[in-house]
C-alpha cells in the first residue's frame, strides 16, 4: 500500500509537468514553429506541395528562404475558385498601415490567399507578426531586388520597374505548388494587388470568374481620372482607353487583370520581364505569353465601372481631365 506521503509527494511532482506539456502544446507559439501541415494552427486548406525547383528563368530570382502558414478566416469553400492575390511590399514608414488597411479588405473577401512578398533580404518581424495577427489565408515569401534595379532617393523612376522579382517568385511558388495536370485541383485566380491601391469588394467577385484573362478599367492611372480596356457591342476587347502610350500590346495597370491559375501553370515560361522592359510594358510582357486581345473577357459590366483605385498622391490626376473622348461623366468613381 502507497503511503499518502508518497502519493502527495508523485502528484507535486507529475501535475506541474503535467500542466507544463499541456500549455506548451495549446500555445500558439509552439504551433507556428512547428510548420509541419498537419500542426499548422486552422490549417484547414491543404495545398498540393510539390518540391520546389530553381527558377529557369533569370528574371525571376530564388528567395533565400520562405514560409508557409495558412490560417482559416472566413468559412471555406472547397469548391468556389481560390483568389491568390499577390503582393509585393516594401518597408517605408506608410508599410504597415498600407497592409493593415489591405488585409482588412481580404478579411472580408472568401477564398482569399494572400502571398505576400517583401522587397528584403529577410521576412520582417513587421510584417510577419502583421500577418500572424490577421486570421488571413498567407503565404509570406521575400527576395531582394536587385540592387541595380532598386530606386535611388525618394524621386521616382518610371523607367525602374517595381514589385517584379517579387511576383515572378509568386509565380514561381504558385507553378511549384500546384501541378498543372491535376484536374481534381480547386480552380483558382491569380490577381496582383500592389499594396498602395484600393479595392472594392465587388472586384474580387467579378475576378472570380475568369477562364483565362478578365479585364476592368483602373481609376487614377496614366494621367486620367481611369483608363479602361474599349469593349464593342460583341462584349469584346478591341483596345485601350489610355493617353500614355496606347500601342502598349496590353496598356492596363497590374490592378487592371485577373489570371486563371490553370493558365498560369501551363505556361511555365510566363514571367514579368524585368530587363530591357520600357516603362508602362511590364504588365504586357507577362500578358503576351498567356493570350491575346481576343482572349480577354472585360468585367465590371463591360468596364463600365471603375472598381478598383491606383492611389498615388503624385499622380496628376486632374493635368488629362479636360482631354477630349478621355472624360466621361457617365462614370462613377
Ligand atoms: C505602377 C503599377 O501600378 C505597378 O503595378 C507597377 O509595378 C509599376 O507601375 C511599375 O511599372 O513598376 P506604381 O504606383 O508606380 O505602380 O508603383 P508602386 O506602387 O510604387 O510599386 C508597385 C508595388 O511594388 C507595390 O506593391 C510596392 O509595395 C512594391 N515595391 C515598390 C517593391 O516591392 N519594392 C520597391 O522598391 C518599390
Ligand atoms: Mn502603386
Amino acid at each position: 500500500m502507497p503511503k499518502t506521503r508518497d502519493i502527495l509527494a508523485f502528484v507535486l511532482i507529475v501535475l506541474p509537468w503535467t500542466l507544463l506539456i499541456a500549455v506548451w502544446d495549446w500555445s500558439p507559439i509552439n504551433d507556428f514553429k512547428d510548420d509541419r501541415p498537419e500542426k499548422r494552427p486552422y490549417s484547414k486548406i491543404s495545398f498540393p506541395l510539390k518540391k520546389s525547383c530553381p527558377p529557369e528563368n533569370k528574371d525571376i530570382v530564388q528567395a533565400g528562404h520562405t514560409k508557409d502558414v495558412y490560417r482559416r478566416s472566413l468559412p471555406w469553400s472547397d469548391v468556389l475558385p481560390i483568389l491568390h492575390v499577390i503582393t509585393p511590399t516594401y518597408s517605408r514608414p506608410v508599410q504597415k498601415a498600407e497592409l493593415t488597411r489591405l488585409a482588412n479588405t481580404f478579411l472580408l473577401v472568401p477564398n482569399l490567399h494572400w502571398i505576400l512578398v517583401e522587397d528584403s533580404q529577410r521576412r520582417t518581424p513587421l510584417v510577419t507578426r502583421l500577418l500572424l495577427e490577421t486570421s488571413l489565408n498567407y503565404t509570406h515569401l521575400n527576395v531582394e531586388t536587385p540592387k541595380n534595379y532598386k530606386l535611388r532617393g525618394n524621386k521616382k523612376d518610371y523607367t525602374i520597374p517595381r514589385g517584379t522579382v517579387q511576383r515572378n517568385l509568386a509565380l514561381h511558388w504558385l507553378r511549384g505548388t500546384f501541378s498543372h495536370n491535376n484536374s481534381n485541383s480547386q480552380p483558382g485566380v491569380v490577381y496582383f494587388a500592389d499594396d498602395d491601391n484600393t479595392y472594392s469588394l465587388e472586384l474580387f467577385e467579378e475576378m472570380r470568374s475568369t477562364r483565362k484573362v478578365s479585364v476592368w478599367p483602373v481609376a487614377f492611372v496614366g494621367g486620367l481620372r481611369y483608363e479602361s480596356p474599349k469593349v464593342n457591342t460583341m462584349g469584346k476587347v478591341y483596345g485601350w482607353k489610355t493617353v500614355f502610350d496606347p500601342h502598349r500590346p496590353f496598356a492596363i495597370d497590374m490592378a487592371g487583370f485577373a489570371v486563371n491559375l490553370h493558365l498560369i501553370l501551363c505556361k511555365p515560361q510566363a514571367y514579368f520581364k524585368l530587363r530591357g522592359v520600357k516603362g508602362g510594358y511590364q504588365e504586357s510582357s507577362l500578358l503576351r505569353e498567356l493570350v491575346t486581345l481576343n482572349d480577354l473577357e472585360p468585367k465590371a459590366a463591360n468596364c463600365t465601372k471603375v472598381l478598383v483605385w491606383h492611389t498615388r498622391a503624385e499622380n496628376p490626376l486632374l493635368v488629362n481631365e479636360g482631354r477630349k473622348g478621355f472624360t466621361d461623366s457617365n462614370v462613377e468613381i
